[in-house]
């Protein structure tokens, strides 16, 4: 099955084909094309993802980005006809695909000089996000995907943008068949990205139930948004994290610094770990946020140069984060005896993160660790087509003109 995937949930546009074989129980995936064009350099301005730009970015950038996809793919190819007027070749279509595309003027004018001229290619589902994200940037690819669907009869899946992260631990970036067979059940997933931070207990492909989340702030979202109180670009998850990496020798660096803080101001650079130790499994990261704004607002007062701190600061943040992460993950994994530890999402991209994990999972005898690579962490179309064929070889597929954007959708 050859699925051609569509991401608009946030600021990424991405379309990706991917082939994938087998059945539920062991499905594996070959990424053809994984195109993802990032919008972060026109949002960090705004110090955040401005969701009217996120979606006219999405609308002019689609089909340029499809084409590349399905030419990497080696799935596209010009029409041997020649371009006729596009009305005549979209009838009796045309209406609906007028209808569908009506809210995206620019989308639609390029689709109608576009799509007409290139074959329809040999792709057998389009599998596109439909939530949880941005609603504004949703509908940009759910209407592309109905439209598409539309003109070239291939049926569509609508997939959860949670559940693409999850299956994104099953992709590997090179083009050899990647086995799903390793990944056993029950399985905890750990899925950290801007807008979530969720555990989810898998039984099998498809049986997801959210055990824990968090409160308030996601713990991308805390990256994010203490990364802009240090006065450091959007997103703020690398440029922590990058930071973070400047403490080489750790220990001895962040000793000597607190040391030198303790001297100016008395004080120490000590965040919480909020609800590490709670009985269940939510999270909650805007209690950290705000320690952090107090910490700062101390220092500023006592004429500390925040600068010098930087890093330690950093480091600091982060490492809540993780300790939080890696305790509550954990926890679920020895209470449902998973066998697996799935970790999704852009900040499943960190390095500590990861590296912290491998070590942790070490006390579990028979947990294994799925990571995705940093690059399949944050939002891509492979992860999606990937979810895509969960959902078609079970014949899930929608109506294109029944597509809808659930911004607030749940994996449950
Ligand atoms: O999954 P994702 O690409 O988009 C959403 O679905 O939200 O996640 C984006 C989030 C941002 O908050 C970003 O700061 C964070 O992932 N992120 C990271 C890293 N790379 C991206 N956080 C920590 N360390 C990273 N290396
Ligand atoms: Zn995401």
């Amino acid at each position: 099955m050859i699925i051609l995937g569509i991401e608009t949930s946030c600021d990424e546009t991405s379309v990706a084909i991917v082939e994938a074989k087998g059945n539920l129980q062991n499905p594996s995936f070959k990424i053809l094309s994984n195109v993802v064009l990032s919008q972060t350099k026109i949002h960090a301005h705004w110090g955040g993802v401005v969701p009217m730009m996120a979606k006219r970015e999405h609308s002019k950038n689609l089909i340029p980005i499809m084409i590349k996809s399905l030419t990497k793919a080696n799935l596209f190819k010009n029409t041997k006809s020649e371009a006729r007027n596009p009305k005549q070749i979209l009838n009796p279509k045309f209406q609906i695909l007028n209808s569908i595309l009506n809210r995206e003027p620019e989308l639609l004018e390029q689709f109608l000089k576009i799509i007409p001229t290139i074959e329809t290619p040999e792709i057998d589902v389009i599998a596109v996000t439909v939530g949880p994200g941005l609603e504004p940037a949703l509908w940009v690819g759910i209407n592309f995907a109905g439209a598409l669907a539309l003109v070239w009869n291939k049926p569509v899946v609508a997939i959860n943008h949670m559940e693409g992260h999850t299956v994104a631990s099953l992709l590997k970036s090179n083009l050899k068949y990647q086995n799903s067979k390793q990944i056993q059940f029950p399985a905890i997933a750990l899925l950290v990205s801007g807008g979530h931070t969720e555990l989810v207990l898998i039984k099998k492909w498809g049986d997801y139930k959210i055990i824990g989340e968090t409160r308030d702030d996601a713990a991308g979202e805390c990256f994010d948004k203490t990364a802009r109180m240090l006065e450091l670009p959007y997103p703020g998850g690398p440029i922590v994290a990058k930071m973070a990496a400047k403490i080489k020798n750790k220990k001895l660096k962040i000793k000597s610094a607190i040391q030198k803080l303790k001297q100016t101001t008395n004080n120490e650079i000590k965040l919480p770990r909020p609800m590490i130790d709670s009985k269940d499994y939510d999270f909650s990261f805007s209690g950290l946020k705000t320690a952090v704004l107090y910490m700062l607002k101390d220092m500023k007062e006592r004429s500390v140069n925040i600068d010098d701190f930087t890093p330690v600061i950093c480091h600091e943040i982060q490492q809540a984060i993780i300790d939080v992460l890696i305790a509550k993950t954990i926890k679920a994994a020895k209470e449902f005896n998973a066998k697996s530890i799935i970790l999704g999402g852009g900040v499943a991209a960190n390095k500590e993160l990861r590296a912290q994990f491998k070590k942790s999972i070490k006390e579990l005898a028979s947990t294994a660790l799925h990571l995705p690579s940093a690059k399949l962490a944050t939002d891509n179309a492979a992860m999606i087509a990937a979810a895509g064929h969960l959902h078609a070889v079970k014949k899930e597929f929608t109506n294109p003109e029944n597509l809808t954007a659930q911004g607030n959708s749940s994996l449950n």
